[in-house]
Parts: structure tokens; C-alpha cells; sequence
């Protein structure tokens, strides 16, 4: 890995020896250039630490007594590039370890999907009650990109078929990656679709969806981290409301009586519920943070 500032890479490698220095130095370095933490973390110190763990090959609960450790040379080199990647490039961390965790569970990533962090998680483990009837035996991942809704649904419904949707076909080569990392092959499918168009004749318990939603003007106006993930998945026209209005237009269609439809639209809430105003939307009070989650049942979507 090139480094805009040899010297400063120098400098690095010759006066720090642990891996505590280098979490405590990287913390620093990423606050003082005003790195943008969004993307699984939120602060520096975090995000140091774990780059630091994962080059380093330690487990997430190594005791500390372990970051004291001297560092052979090659570690060090590889800790200084690492944390100057991220601070120079704005690369987000997960797209430098090729690894994010959802729903407590790890997922592959690279810059062909957006790094997970959709709270629609803290429903999927908490079985998405108290919305469903019954365990949902067929499930829909639409605008999956990574998989890691329709995966982390399959781990906790191990009845359900899950199907995973996406107009990328790269994101759906990383989302296969994600089936087979997590032996799944057998419940859980792709398939190359826009939006429900691939899907006709389908039907589902369960539709879990974050589409992209944020307007063409924001996604210019985003933190340069936004940049490194594929834009098809942040944009959805003037309004950020173009995949979402479809969504919910459409989704009746797909799911059966008793179905629920679970998405997610961020800070674009109050839009998408003016935009419906018939509809009995029902935005998700989330305990650990984030907004813009609804829930709604078959029977109230438009027909
Ligand atoms: C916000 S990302 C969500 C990815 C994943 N569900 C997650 O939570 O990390 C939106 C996804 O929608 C996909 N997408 C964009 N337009 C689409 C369309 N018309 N039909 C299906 N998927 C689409 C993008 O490729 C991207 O993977």
C-alpha cells in the first residue's frame, strides 16, 4: 500500500512499538483530520482499535495485557498502512478489513455493496415482533446488497426461504459470497431483479427492505466516506423517495394475507409518511438508535 507521506509513514514505524500505540496514535490521526465515523463506528478510538485487532489477526475480547506487545517490524509497517489508508483515503474500515458485522453476525464486504448498518437489525433479532402471526416460512431481501438482512432473518427463522433481490449484479456476487460463507445455500437464493420486477408470481411472509433513499442533491453533499460505496445503492431521484414510493405501491402484490412489509427510509420518514397518507405506516420505535423504520401489514398497503 502506497502512502501519500513516506516520511510520516517512516516516522511511524521507527517511534511506536505496540499495538496501544498504534491504536492511540491512529485514534488521534483520524480525529485530527476529521475522518467521518458512520460506518460502523462512532469515534476514532473504536475504529483504530479494531483496524489495528484485525491486521493484527486478535480476537474481538484479546486482553489488553496483549496490545502492550512488541510488534515485529513488518507489523508495524502494516498497522502505519492501514491507519493511513483510512485517514488519507476515507476509505471506511470495513471496506479495508473486507469484513462488517450485522445482527451480531460477520459479513463480507467489498465497494460493490454499501457497509451494513441498517437498524431494520435490532427487529430481525428480535424475531420482528410483535408484527408477525406466525414465523414467516418465505421471506424477500429486496435491494439486498450484501445479504446481510436476508441472511441475518435466515439465522433467526431456520424454517424460512429467503430470498435475496438486487439490480446490482455485482451486489449479488457478494451476497452469494455471504450464503456460502454462511452455509445457506440451501434456504437462501438470489436473483437479479428491479425492484419486484423478476419476481412476479412470487409471495412472501416477510418483506425486509432498505432501499436507497437519499436524494440526488444530499448524496453530492454526503461525508467523502459515501463515496467509496456504489452510488445506485445511496440515490433514489430528486426526493429520495423514488424505490421507496414503489415499494410501497407495489408490495401487496408480493406478500400473502397475513404478511408484513418491514423497510427502512432513515430521515426521509416524515416524506414517505406524507406521501401515503392513507396508509397506516408504522414507524419503529429503535432502542439503539437510528430512524425511519416502518411497518406495515399486507392488508393496509395500496392494492
Ligand atoms: C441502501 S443499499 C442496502 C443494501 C443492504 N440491504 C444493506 O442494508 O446493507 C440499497 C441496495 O439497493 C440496490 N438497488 C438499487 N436500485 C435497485 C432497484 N431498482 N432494484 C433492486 N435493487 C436496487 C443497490 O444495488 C443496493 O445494493
Amino acid at each position: 500500500m502506497a502512502t501519500e507521506h513516506p516520511d510520516e509513514l517512516d516516522r511511524v514505524i521507527r517511534h511506536l512499538h505496540s499495538a496501544a500505540d498504534f491504536v492511540r496514535w491512529g485514534a488521534t490521526a483520524l480525529a485530527q483530520a476529521g475522518v467521518h465515523c458512520g460506518h460502523g463506528f462512532d469515534n476514532t478510538l473504536d475504529e483504530a482499535y479494531y483496524l489495528v485487532r484485525d491486521a493484527l489477526a486478535l480476537p474481538h475480547d484479546c486482553p489488553p495485557v496483549y496490545l502492550q506487545a512488541a510488534l515485529l517490524p513488518a507489523e508495524r509497517e502494516l498497522l502505519a498502512e492501514r491507519l493511513l489508508l483510512r485517514r488519507d483515503t476515507r476509505l471506511p474500515a470495513a471496506y479495508i478489513t473486507n469484513e462488517a458485522w450485522f445482527a451480531s453476525l460477520p459479513f463480507y464486504v467489498d465497494q460493490r455493496v454499501i457497509i451494513p448498518r441498517s437498524p431494520i437489525a435490532e427487529l430481525i433479532e428480535q424475531g420482528c415482533a410483535p408484527w408477525l402471526v406466525n414465523p414467516p416460512l418465505r421471506i424477500l431481501d429486496l435491494c439486498c446488497g450484501s445479504g446481510c438482512i436476508g441472511i441475518a432473518a435466515a439465522s433467526v427463522f431456520p424454517d424460512a426461504q429467503v430470498v435475496l433481490a438486487d439490480l446490482s449484479a455485482d451486489a449479488l456476487a457478494v451476497a452469494q459470497i455471504n450464503i456460502e460463507q454462511h452455509g445457506l445455500g440451501d434456504r437462501v437464493t438470489t436473483v437479479e431483479s428491479d425492484l419486484f420486477s423478476a419476481l412476479a408470481g412470487q409471495s412472501f411472509d416477510l418483506i425486509l427492505t432498505n432501499p436507497p433513499y437519499v436524494p440526488h442533491d444530499d448524496v453530492e453533499a454526503l461525508p467523502e466516506e459515501f463515496a467509496h460505496e456504489p452510488r445506485m445503492a445511496l440515490e433514489s431521484g430528486a426526493d429520495g423517495l423514488d424505490h421507496p414510493r414503489q415499494i410501497i405501491e407495489q408490495a401487496r402484490k408480493f406478500l400473502n394475507a397475513d404478511g408484513v412489509l418491514i423497510g427502512e427510509v432513515g430521515a426521509w420518514w416524515q416524506a414517505l409518511d406524507a406521501a401515503f397518507p392513507s396508509v397506516p405506516l408504522v414507524w419503529v420505535e429503535l432502542q439503539r438508535g437510528g430512524e425511519g423504520v416502518f411497518v406495515v401489514r399486507a392488508q393496509d398497503l395500496p392494492k
